[in-house]
């Protein structure tokens, strides 16, 4: 039997199953993933734009290489697209073949292909929260990313008091929101119901994603505890090889319409 068939016939025999997914799923819609070779953190020193205050101090010190880092983030968000990876997790889901989607990923692509049950657990960049009164809103792409791009490109001068003119305003004080994403350091959400999906799930698709990052990368050992089974779907590498059932060295955006195209 296929790998591909091996996957789908795993899926139809699951009563839950939960999707754990990072950058690698997202990197068919062109965003760059964070650890393969020429990802964000080739470019960048995670310490230096990863935390609060080493982001607070690198806008102050290294203001040019920031313009450039949020101008190409910006060029990257103003074209991305739902790939048919997250379309394919949608539809699973639409089939009742898919429980939750939990994602490492902030860019909102799993919603906009039409995943109803998303725990994004790194929070996400269209999620934003006042630096003020601590309201959270979301806001919609469109209404998010020109009014970004028209204050970035006027500005000849790239520091903090600049990034804060990149920020929504709250309409309930005034103040800046940031957006609600996690940075190194900080607490990551939705955790209660992400670890009572891995405790549930009888099977874990580990999809995109070099298991490095914690409290996530533990997520398929908790779910083979549990007796799930776990399915990987990484052209590079297979990072749970030592808990995997499946290992698909494929793309998530042609592995998993494959297998959906079998359900
Ligand atoms: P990484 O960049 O660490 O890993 C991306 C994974 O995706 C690698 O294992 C690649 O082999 C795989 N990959 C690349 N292209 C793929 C494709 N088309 N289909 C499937 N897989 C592909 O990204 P994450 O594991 O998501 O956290 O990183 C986890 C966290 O580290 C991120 O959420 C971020 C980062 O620091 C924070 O910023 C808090």
């Amino acid at each position: 039997m296929s790998l591909i068939a091996s996957a789908a016939e795993l899926i139809s025999r699951s009563r839950y199953a939960v999707a754990v997914c990072g950058a690698g799923v997202s990197a068919e819609s062109g965003i760059d993933t964070f650890r393969d070779p020429g990802g964000v953190w080739d470019r960048l020193d995670p310490m230096m734009v990863g935390t609060p205050d080493g982001l607070v101090n690198a806008l102050n010190t290294h203001g040019k290489l920031l313009k450039r880092f949020f101008s190409g983030l910006l060029k990257t968000l103003e074209t991305a697209q739902p790939n048919p990876g997250h379309l394919a997790l949608a539809a699973l889901e639409e089939k009742g073949m898919l429980g939750t989607v939990i994602t490492q990923n902030i860019d909102n692509l799993h919603q906009e292909a039409g995943s109803q049950h998303v725990l994004d657990v790194h929070g996400n960049l269209f999620a934003f929260e006042c630096l003020g009164c601590h309201h959270h809103q979301k806001f919609d792409r469109a209404a998010v990313l020109p009014a970004m791009r028209a204050t970035l490109d006027t500005m000849t001068q790239f520091d903090l008091n600049a990034a804060k003119q990149l920020l929504p305003v709250c309409d309930r004080c005034n103040a800046p929101m940031r957006p609600d994403v996690v940075m190194f350091g900080e607490s990551v959400k939705k955790l209660p119901e992400a670890f009572s999906a891995v405790g549930q799930c009888d099977l874990l698709m580990v999809l995109g994603t070099s298991g490095t990052v914690y409290p996530v990368a533990g997520f398929p050992s908790t779910a083979k505890q549990s007796g799930a089974k776990i399915v990987v779907i990484n052209p590079m590498e297979d990072a749970f090889s030592h808990l995997s059932d499946l290992y698909l060295p494929l793309k998530t955006g042609e592995a998993l319409p494959a297998i959906l195209e079998l359900l």
